[in-house]
């Protein structure tokens, strides 16, 4: 009930309704293909797989979602699931990439951190983001977040580098996870050379302001963040706070098409902002997904 008392006082604030997009913007937004989506599907797999304990993604025996991508090779994981997300990293030789992924964390929780009325960003912390503008601001929980493993996860992705001569990095999360696997995006590449980095993300709340996004737009050469119909989480922190998404989302309709919404916070109404334009409008659970028949869970 404090939830949706917040969110009443929020709603006040809403801008009025956007105006429904033009026909040519509806038309111009294009379904991905079966294959397509199916080349998601490892992606999927190794963010829920975050949310296992850690002595069972060191060892690959954490079932079903390990099993899933089954070539798997550990390199580290940690985490207690409470003051540190669980994480992993390790390399995946049939995708030929390293994979660093985190653990989200409870819908709830999520919700009542996104909506939070005293919500601040701050500048990222120059040692560990060199030559980052000051003008780039993200939200300070998720940042404090990423920063408890930041080091820890380097060294693991260097070690994954050297024994598996790997050539790219992917960053994996869903929730909580996917805005530290951002920062993971952001972060890894000022201190790494001679790889390439993508990202796959799933129910990514907004991250940081529209200098964070562009930032990510020009300097993270793949980002697909992938939301679930009416998920709440995605449309949070409110764009009127300030916040923005990078590009490369693709929003998976009522009817279950993968829908590629180019730009950032795109408003046609095939993709989140323009179908879920406040958080009445939302559906909770969708938030686990099901992303392509797998919910979001160890
Ligand atoms: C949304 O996508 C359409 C179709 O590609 C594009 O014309 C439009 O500029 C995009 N809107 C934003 C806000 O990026």
């Amino acid at each position: 009930m404090a939830f949706l008392s917040a969110l009443a006082a929020l709603v006040a604030l809403l801008p009025p309704a956007f105006a429904a997009p033009a026909l040519e913007t509806r038309t111009s937004i294009s379904a991905l293909s079966t294959s397509q989506i199916e080349a998601f599907k490892p992606f999927t797999h190794y963010a829920s797989t975050a949310y296992c304990q850690p002595s069972t993604t060191l060892t690959w025996s954490c079932g079903a979602n390990c099993q899933a991508n089954p070539s798997f090779e550990p390199i580290a994981s940690g985490g207690d699931g409470s003051d540190t997300q669980f994480w992993y990293v390790g390399y995946d030789p049939a995708l030929a990439t390293v994979i660093v992924a985190h653990q989200g964390t409870d819908t709830s929780e999520i919700l009542a951190d996104l909506t939070d009325a005293d919500i601040v960003r701050g500048k990222l912390d120059s040692t560990l983001f060199p030559g980052v503008s000051s003008s780039v601001t993200v939200h300070e929980g998720f940042r404090d977040e990423q920063a408890k493993t930041a080091t820890t996860i380097l060294a693991a992705v260097n070690t994954a580098i050297s024994k598996f001569g790997a050539k790219q990095v992917t960053t994996v999360g869903h929730s909580l996870g996917a805005a530290i696997s951002l920062l993971d995006a952001v972060y890894l590449p000022l201190h790494l050379s001679g790889v390439s980095f993508k990202s796959v993300l799933y129910g990514l709340p907004r991250v940081g302001n529209g200098d964070f996004a562009d930032y990510v737009d020009a300097h993270v050469s793949s980002v697909t963040h992938i939301n679930n119909k009416e998920d709440p989480v995605p449309i949070l922190p409110g764009m009127f706070l300030g916040f923005h998404h990078p590009s490369g989302e693709v929003h998976i309709t009522d009817s279950s098409v993968w829908e590629s919404c180019p730009g950032q916070d795109n408003d046609s109404d095939l993709c989140i902002v323009g179908d879920v334009p406040n958080v009445f409008d939302s559906t909770e659970s969708d938030h686990d997904g099901p992303y392509d028949g797998v919910t979001m869970g160890c």
